[in-house]
């Protein structure tokens, strides 16, 4: 199922992820409308060994120390994105880093294993609701919107991974969770804390958000000649220097598994701006728009 594209919930040692083949963006796209999450947030992306992590992100030494340590366990770390990375963009939204955890779970390794993919994996719960920690929580929110769920009895950790950021020269704590501060802090040394918002890693770089360099012109019904068009549905304006269609036939899953690759490819700096037609505001038409604002925003 999960190698078709299907939604498989399973159990770690923290609480229960609701997994999706991580290099498939429609598959990724899916966990969104299932969750009814209103915003792209990155996810995580489980594996089976540590070897497999190092052909998705970069390690340095630092990395490996970490990994070694605390893998497999409660232990989320983001680290640069590797340049031939085959991890979907909008399961890590368009960020140019990446979250990455081995669960110490043996069905959910196993279950990578077979599977012979990185698996994308929020918490199984909708949006805005607590994590689930046994198979029975996961179905009372998500039974019928997935394809299956992989029993595997209550989840012995109970709250989330502890998320590390390794990719500025400062070790961030941007959650904390199964694996306590002091514990990562005899292997690495004192670590930072987040902005209360999280959003700010280090002076001048924005670590929630991706942000094309481009200027981006939102609700866009005409287009000029000197801007990429960012289309959506089947009726485009004409005159646009170059042109990207999120879904020629407006299916919104679609649009989401295309956006952060296609603004990629239009973020170049022989156009003055991406103009991005209107996308509609219901369904994952409220996550997409979420992003082009933050995108938008004046910086
Ligand atoms: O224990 C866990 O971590 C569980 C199990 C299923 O593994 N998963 C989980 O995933 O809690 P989720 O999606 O609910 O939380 C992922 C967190 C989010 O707060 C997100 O902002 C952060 O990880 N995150 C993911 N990628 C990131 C990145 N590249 N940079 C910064 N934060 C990132
Ligand atoms: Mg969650």
């Amino acid at each position: 199922m999960l190698r078709d594209g299907g939604l498989v919930a399973f159990p770690t040692e923290t609480v229960y992820g609701l997994g999706a083949d991580a290099t498939n963006d429609r598959a990724v796209a899916a966990i969104f409308v299932a969750k009814e999450r209103p915003r792209f947030n990155p996810l995580i992306m489980h594996i089976a060994e540590a070897r497999d992590a190092e052909a998705l992100a970069r390690f340095d030494a630092r990395a490996r120390r970490m990994a070694r340590a605390f893998w497999p366990g409660a232990l989320t770390l983001v680290l640069p994105r590797a340049p031939d990375c085959t991890v979907s963009l909008l399961a890590s939204a368009g960020l140019g880093t990446l979250a990455l955890r081995m669960p110490a779970h043996d069905l959910a390794r196993d279950l990578i294993r077979r599977v012979g993919r990185p698996l994308a994996a929020p918490s199984a719960n909708r949006s805005g609701r607590v994590s689930p920690t046994t198979a029975a929580h996961v179905a009372a929110e998500l039974d019928g919107r997935i394809a299956a769920i992989i029993d595997g009895g209550t989840c012995r950790i109970g709250i989330e991974s502890t998320i590390i950021d390794l990719g500025g020269e400062r070790p961030t704590l941007l959650r904390p969770g199964g694996v306590a501060r002091e514990a990562i802090e005899a292997v690495l040394g004192p670590i930072a804390d987040a902005a209360p918002d999280g959003s700010v890693r280090a002076p001048g770089m924005l670590a929630s958000h991706y942000a094309p360099e481009l200027p981006l012109r939102l609700e866009a019904r005409t287009v000029r000649t000197d801007e990429a068009l960012l289309a959506f549905g089947p009726a485009l304006p004409s005159g646009a220097a170059e042109t990207l269609s999120l879904s020629e036939s407006g299916d919104l899953v679609e649009a989401a598994a295309n956006l952060f690759a296609a603004l990629r490819a239009l973020d170049r700096p022989q156009f003055a701006g991406i103009a991005v037609m209107p996308i509609p505001d219901h369904g994952l038409g409220l996550a997409i728009n979420d992003r082009l604002r933050r995108a938008a925003a004046p910086r």
